[in-house]
């Protein structure tokens, strides 16, 4: 099977890494990948999804995975759809689950799946009365894609007014802005849950927690993530019972009810409050670096679940998972998230130890090969060591073994990543 992944991060890579490991793959392809990518296959240039589509038909690629929102709101399964092409992942329609939040709150509450008490508007004053009757902190969202920023957890009733009519003036999110959500704040304990779907059929995989915020302790600003880690033992039975009696199934009855079936990644944000699973929020791909540690955790070819879900054959997969835990450490940029670092180059010692070589592993992102063939780390989120083990604390250990054969001027990384499974 030839395969083509879209996207350029540490998530595409850890996908790309296990198609390698799979005997059904013959070339792999990514657009457009990043400077590590192409050990892996081979990286194109192409963004236009028509001209990829052409590019798909001419090199007989049988499947298309799609890593990011930004191409399934903007309509690349469509495009490919319509052409006969075999790709993973939602419809343009279907990714609104992501793409607004209006769309996907509004979609709970006609589909009664649990979910924080929120109001959608676009009139200030009603925003008002509605924070009115809330108690601090309060939640307030920007409606479009904002990167993972559009999100404020405002601590003072003022707080939120303030952070509602800058978004509501165009100010803080321009048009991503136009409308907004509030909502009450839920405290507990956040997970992210994934389930592959066809349509009809899902596949739950091992749930992951990610550690949103920059510095240990879950201290300083939030990130699109600093490390997570699978299976958490913070999921039991009953909670996955829940989650599928309450959340994925009537979500995808719904979707289907409303003639857009939902294909692709389904990744719940979960709040757990009192036991109770509560929906945060849908995205419509992997989450990043939840995949990082997801993906290693597969056991039955990874080729077979994304082309089965892909052409709505899921009932008839056998995916299976190693009995084992997954945690990776993100390895990022000297200022990030606040601004872009200089380019610095990446050196990683050659490893001997036996233990770290078959339990251990980089995923790269934020990477560009150089002209002298090295590689530099010119992202935010510049890779994620991983580490497989038998036990939480030791894939943790394995993980930081491996940060400490990674260098490049001016690394920063949690040292703490897993310690609420510890
Ligand atoms: P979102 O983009 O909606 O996932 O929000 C980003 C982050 O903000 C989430 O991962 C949570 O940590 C936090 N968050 C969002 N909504 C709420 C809420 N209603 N209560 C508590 N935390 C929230
Ligand atoms: N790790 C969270 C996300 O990908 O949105």
């Amino acid at each position: 099977m030839n395969i083509l992944i879209i996207g350029a991060g540490g998530r595409e890579y850890s996908i790309g890494l296990a198609l390698t490991k799979d005997e059904n793959v013959e070339k792999l392809y990514f657009s457009p990948g990043n400077g590590a990518t192409d050990e892996l296959g081979e990286n194109l240039s192409i963004s236009d999804f028509n001209a990829l589509a052409d590019f798909v038909e001419a090199n007989n690629v049988d499947l298309t995975i799609v890593g990011p929102e930004a191409p399934l709101v903007d309509g690349i399964v469509d495009v490919f759809t319509a052409r006969g092409l075999t790709i993973f992942g939602p419809t343009a329609e279907a990714a609104q689950l992501e793409g607004s939040k209006i769309f996907m709150k509004n979609f709970l509450a006609r589909h009664s799946v649990p979910t924080a008490k929120y109001i959608e508007t676009d009139s200030l004053e009603a925003a008002y009365t509605f924070i009115n009757t809330l108690e601090a902190p309060i939640v307030v969202k920007a409606d479009g894609l904002c990167g993972g920023k559009g999100v404020i957890i405002a601590q003072s009733h003022d707080e939120a007014k303030k952070a509602a009519g800058e978004m509501l003036s165009g100010n803080s999110f321009g048009d991503a802005g136009t409308s907004i959500v509030v909502e009450e704040f839920l405290d507990g304990y956040e997970l992210s849950v994934f389930a592959i779907c066809d349509g009809k059929d899902y596949v739950v995989l091992p749930a992951a927690q990610d550690h949103k915020r920059l510095l240990n302790n879950d201290e300083g600003p939030n990130t699109g993530g600093m490390g997570a880690y699978a299976p958490t033992p913070l999921v039991n039975d009953d909670i996955y019972r829940k989650l599928n009696e309450r959340v994925i199934e009537p979500t995808l009855k719904g979707m289907e009810a409303e003639g857009m079936p939902f294909t692709g990644v389904l990744f719940i944000g979960v709040m757990v409050v009192k036991g109770e699973p509560i929906i945060l929020e849908y995205n419509v791909r992997f989450g990043d670096p939840e995949c990082e540690e997801i993906m290693p955790l597969l056991k039955s070819p990874a080729s077979e679940l994304f082309y089965k879900a892909a052409t709505g054959d899921l009932k008839n997969a056998r995916i299976e998972f190693h009995d084992k835990y997954a945690v990776g450490v993100v390895m990022a940029s000297k200022d990030y998230p606040y601004k872009s670092s200089p380019a610095a180059e990446i050196i990683v010692d050659d490893i001997y130890h036996e233990e770290l070589k078959e339990n251990a592993h980089i995923s790269y992102a934020g990477v560009s090969r150089g002209e002298d063939g090295k590689l530099y780390a010119t992202g935010g989120r510049v890779l994620v060591c991983v580490g497989i083990g038998d036990s939480i604390a030791e894939a943790q250990k394995r993980a930081y073994m491996l940060v400490g054969q990674v260098h490049y001027a001016g690394k920063q990384c949690r040292t703490d990543i897993a310690y609420q499974a510890l």
